[in-house]
């Protein structure tokens, strides 16, 4: 979508995988979905350094609305969580130099059953506007997903025609994949900034190794539509959890920034463990994402567990590798690989630094070999800049 927008991959943080619909405020005053709760993940934001790392957008999920409009039909936030409103939140959240994400749905209810906007948008794009919100996730639950190729532009013109700046992320490819249908993503990249086209992450590697095979097997399909302005979204960024090894939270990390994927945590900024938190704001992991060609990686092949993925970087002729070895056994695979077999073939040569360790192995050439172990369900990612 050219709005201006997501001209990289959008960062910031989300509630779902970690807070999911828990609205029990009374019995769980720190964990439930509450202007408190977002605050202090704004709080965290910057404090923690995750701003300036990049992450930008503090996201609202599913569950923040009263059970029913107001008598104009207004959405309302429910009162109890949210008692000082939206507009509240996000000036606050604007206070501290963060953008607020919010979340509605194209059907007549959320999939957690709140209104939704069917029959509403154009009010809803005005309202969203009027508070000051940046980003908005629109779901695809109690909708027919062949009314998607409606209702998606419909919304993503209403909010243009506010003449706020907001994000648009679509879950419209998803919807369609639930519902057995086929995407075109060219209308989808027209309208949405970024977009879900498969199922919800999981904290664990077999959900992360099984969005991976997807992009994997539409590798050249998706590549077409990715760029500056519209990305494919995985969905979010895991590092924090419980259900994943430090390893297997890095190995996510790295192909979301080789697929040029928005980068939204979802995890409990209060309480983060120092390695997880460091892999978060590692910043040779982070410009790799960000990389300015928005590019999606291609993968070159896939042999006993083990996949290569090569995704062109600036300056011109650079690239960042991984190895994802998605085996769960044994003591890691060794690889000997010559650096003109991943493409590397200018025979000007390559500085390349080892990403998670910072560790820079020295000038490549074309006829270098590569030597190194890949942990099981773990990655290995090199960043190879052109010598000038
Ligand atoms: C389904 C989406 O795919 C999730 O990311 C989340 O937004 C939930 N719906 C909320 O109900």
């Amino acid at each position: 979508l050219e709005n201006g927008l997501a001209r990289t991959p959008p960062m910031g943080w989300l509630t779902w995988t970690r807070f999911g619909c828990n609205t029990d405020c009374e019995n769980d005053p720190n964990y439930c979905l509450s202007e408190k709760l977002i605050m202090q993940m704004a709080d965290q934001m910057v404090s923690g350094g995750y701003l300036e790392a990049g992450y930008e957008y503090v996201c609202i999920d599913d569950c923040w609305l009263a059970g029913e409009r107001d008598i104009f039909h207004k959405l309302q936030p429910d009162k109890t969580r949210f008692p000082r409103g939206m507009k509240y939140l996000a000036d606050y959240v604007h206070s501290k130099g963060l953008k607020l994400g919010i979340y509605e749905d194209f059907g007549t209810k959320t999939c957690a059953g709140f209104p939704g906007s069917e029959f509403y948008m154009e009010l809803d794009a005005q309202t969203f506007a009027e508070w000051g919100i940046d980003l908005l996730k629109f779901d695809t639950c109690h909708s027919d997903a062949h009314d998607n190729k409606y209702g998606y532009p419909a919304m993503s013109i209403y909010l243009n025609q506010t003449g706020r700046p907001i994000l648009f992320s679509c879950e419209w490819p998803y919807g369609e994949l639930q519902q057995n249908l086929p995407s075109d993503y060219a209308p989808v990249r027209q309208y949405c900034n970024i977009w879900r086209n498969y199922w919800d992450v999981e904290d664990s590697f077999n959900s992360v190794k099984s969005i991976v095979d997807i992009y994997g097997k539409n590798n050249s399909l998706f590549q077409k539509f990715t760029g500056p302005g519209g990305f494919f979204d995985p969905d979010m960024i895991l590092a924090g959890g419980f259900g994943m090894s430090h390893y297997q939270q890095r190995a996510q990390m790295a192909m979301w920034a080789m697929f040029s994927a928005p980068l939204f945590m979802s995890n409990d900024l209060r309480d983060i463990p120092a390695e997880a938190k460091s892999l978060l704001l590692n910043p040779l992991l982070i410009a790799v994402d960000q990389d300015p060609f928005g590019i999606m990686a291609t993968k070159l092949w896939e042999f006993n567990n083990l996949q290569l993925w090569v995704k062109p970087i600036s300056p011109q002729g650079s690239a960042a590798v991984v190895f994802f070895n998605t085996y769960n056994f044994g003591s890691g695979t060794p690889v000997s690989v010559q650096a003109d077999s991943f493409g590397l073939t200018d025979q000007r040569g390559y500085n390349v630094t080892e990403v998670f360790t910072n560790n820079y192995l020295g000038i490549l050439k074309p006829s270098s070999v590569l030597k190194f172990r890949v942990n099981p369900t773990d990655a290995y990612m090199i960043v190879c800049k052109l010598l000038a």
